[in-house]
C-alpha cells in the first residue's frame, strides 16, 4: 500500500533533555502544529530532526521510540545545528524571505553544511520510499531536497510546500546560491506556497535565473512540467471549536477569569520569539495607547506570549533583551498597585492553555512584519464559539488575504496598530459578532483536512499530466 512521506527539518515532537533524561513533548511552530493532527492517517510517516544532539550511543534508542509513533528521526551533529539550522537557515534564508535582509549572513561554510545535510535527508528519503509513495518536503530548510531525491528516483511523485514567504526576486537574488536553491526546489512536481503573491515571486525568480519557459502556474524545465500554484494552509478547526467545552480548558477559564476580574478586557498575543513578529511594534502601540490615552489605563491588560525560539541566533537573543526592556519600562511607568499593562510569559504552554487564552481573550493581537500566513490568527476565530472578540491582524501576514473581517493593520505604522486596538476595546457585540461569524465560516471551510486534500489531488493531477506527455 502506498503511503506519504512528509519530510520537514523539525518533527511535530521534540525531544528534551532534563538530567539526563530525555522527554518528548509537542513542536511549536505553524508546521508542526498544522500538519501534526493529520500525519498519523493510513500508513504515513515523518522524517525529520528531533531538535536536539542525540550522541550515537543513545540514538538506537530514539530511534526506536519515534518509529513507533510513525517518526523517522534524523540526526544532526551539533556542528550541523551550528551551520545548516542555525547557519543557512535562520541566518539567511529566514532573514532574506522575511525581508530582513540586513541580518542575512552569507557564510559559504553555512552553504556547504546546507548543501551536506540535505543530502543527509534525500539519504534518509531514499532509505524509506517505496515505489508509488508520494514525497511530500516542506519548508525553506529543505529548498535543495526534491532535486536530490529526483537524481535518485527520476519517477518519483514529489510536492514542496514552503511556509515562509517567498520574497521578490531583487530581494531573493542577494543570495549567493540563489540559482543552485531554486534548481533545488525545481525537482518537485507540484511545489506550493500559502499565497498568491509568493507564487507571482517564485515564478519571476525561476524565469529570470533559468532557462525555463513558463505559463500561468507552470514552469517547464526541460522536458517536464512543474506545477505552482497557491495553497492558503488551514488548522483542525473541529479540534479548536470543540477544546472551550472541554473541562479542563473550563477549568483554566474560570481560573483566568477570576484572576482578571469582569472590570478588564484581554488582549491576547501570541508568537514565537521571532523578528519577523513585530513584537516590539505591538508594545509600543500599547505604550503609545496608554500615552494618548490614558481613559484606558486599568482597563485592559495585554497576556503576551513568547516562545523561545532559535535563541542561540544572536538577532533572536537581542530581541528578546529588547522585549525584556520594553515591558519593564511599560510596566514600571504604568503599572498601579493593582493593575499591570502587560503580563508577559516566555514559554511555550499546553494546547488546553492556550485554548483557555483565545477563549477568554476580547481582542487578538496579531501583527508581523511579514508571515507566511500565522497560525495564531486562525485558531483564536476557531476558538471564538461565543462568535465574539475582535482580531486584529496585520496585512504582511498571508492569513490576511483571507480573514478580511479583521482589523486589518500595518505594522510599521503603531498609531494604526494603537486605533484598531481602540476600536476592539469599543466594538459593539454585534459588530464583532457579524466580522467573527464570517471569519468562523470561512476557517471551517479551509480547514487543515481541505488543505491536504486539495494539495494532495493537485499532487495526483500534476503527475498525471507529465505522464500525459510522454
Ligand atoms: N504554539 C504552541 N505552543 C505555544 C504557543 C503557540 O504550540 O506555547 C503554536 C500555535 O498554536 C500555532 C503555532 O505555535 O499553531 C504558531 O504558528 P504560526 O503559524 O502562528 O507561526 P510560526 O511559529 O509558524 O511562525
Ligand atoms: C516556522 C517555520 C517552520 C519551523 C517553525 C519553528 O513555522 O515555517 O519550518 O519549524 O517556524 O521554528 P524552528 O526553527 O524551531 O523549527
Amino acid at each position: 500500500m502506498s503511503k506519504t512521506i512528509i519530510i520537514s527539518n523539525r518533527l511535530p515532537i521534540k525531544i528534551t533533555e532534563e538530567n539526563g533524561e530525555y522527554q518528548l513533548s509537542r513542536s511549536e511552530g505553524g508546521l508542526a502544529t498544522g500538519l501534526g493532527s493529520i500525519y498519523k492517517n493510513g500508513h504515513n510517516i515523518w522524517i525529520g530532526w528531533p531538535g536536539i544532539e542525540v550522541p550515537p550511543e543513545r540514538q538506537e534508542n530514539v530511534r526506536a521510540q519515534l518509529e513507533a509513533l510513525n517518526l523517522f528521526p534524523v540526526f544532526l551533529t551539533q556542528e550541523e545545528i551550528n551551520l545548516f539550522y542555525e547557519g543557512f537557515s535562520n541566518e539567511v534564508l529566514w532573514p532574506v524571505f522575511h525581508y530582513a535582509v540586513t541580518y542575512a549572513k552569507f557564510e559559504q561554510a553555512y552553504w556547504d553544511c546546507y548543501r551536506q545535510v540535505n543530502g543527509k535527508f534525500r539519504d534518509a528519503v531514499t532509505q524509506v520510499a517505496e515505489e508509488n509513495d508520494r514525497i511530500w518536503v516542506h519548508d525553506y530548510q529543505l529548498l535543495l531536497l526534491p532535486e536530490m531525491i529526483r537524481v535518485e528516483r527520476p519517477a518519483c511523485t514529489i510536492g514542496f510546500f514552503q511556509h515562509i514567504p517567498f520574497p521578490s526576486y531583487e530581494i531573493f537574488r542577494l543570495i549567493p546560491w540563489r540559482t543552485e536553491l531554486i534548481n533545488g526546489v525545481l525537482g518537485a512536481d507540484l511545489i506550493g506556497f500559502h499565497t498568491y503573491d509568493d507564487v507571482r515571486h517564485f515564478m519571476s525568480t525561476a524565469t529570470r535565473l533559468l532557462p525555463v519557459n513558463s505559463s500561468a502556474n507552470m514552469v517547464v524545465k526541460k522536458d517536464r512540467q512543474i506545477l505552482v500554484e497557491s495553497f492558503a494552509m488551514g488548522i483542525d478547526f473541529s479540534l479548536f471549536e470543540s477544546l472551550p467545552a472541554t473541562d479542563a480548558v473550563r477549568e483554566h477559564v474560570a481560573a483566568l477569569k477570576e484572576s482578571i476580574g469582569n472590570e478588564q478586557k484581554i488582549i491576547l498575543s501570541i508568537d514565537r520569539l521571532d523578528y519577523s513578529k513585530g513584537i516590539i511594534q505591538r508594545l509600543q502601540a500599547v505604550e503609545l495607547l496608554l500615552q494618548e490615552h490614558p481613559e484606558y489605563a486599568g482597563q485592559f491588560s495585554l497576556y503576551m506570549i513568547v516562545v523561545p525560539s532559535r535563541d542561540t541566533v544572536p538577532q533572536y537573543r537581542e530581541l528578546r533583551e529588547q522585549i525584556d526592556q520594553l515591558v519593564g519600562n511599560i510596566n514600571a511607568h504604568y503599572r498601579t498597585l493593582n493593575w499591570s499593562p502587560v503580563h508577559y510569559y516566555y514559554r511555550s504552554f499546553p494546547m488546553d492553555f492556550l485554548s483557555a487564552l483565545y477563549a477568554t481573550a476580547d481582542i487578538c493581537l496579531v501583527t508581523p512584519m511579514r508571515d507566511g500566513m500565522n497560525l495564531v490568527s486562525k485558531e483564536y476565530v476557531a476558538s471564538r464559539t461565543s462568535n465574539t472578540g475582535v482580531l486584529i491582524l496585520s496585512e504582511m501576514a498571508g492569513a490576511s488575504k483571507e480573514l478580511n473581517d479583521a482589523l486589518i493593520v500595518n505594522p510599521n505604522n503603531i498609531g494604526d496598530i494603537m486605533q484598531a486596538i481602540v476600536t476592539g476595546l469599543t466594538m459593539p457585540a454585534e459588530e464583532q459578532q457579524a466580522r467573527m461569524q464570517s471569519m468562523r465560516d470561512l476557517v471551517k471551510k479551509f480547514n487543515i483536512h481541505h488543505w491536504v486534500r486539495l494539495f494532495m489531488q493537485r499532487l495526483a493531477e500534476a503527475k498525471k499530466m507529465q505522464q500525459d506527455l510522454l
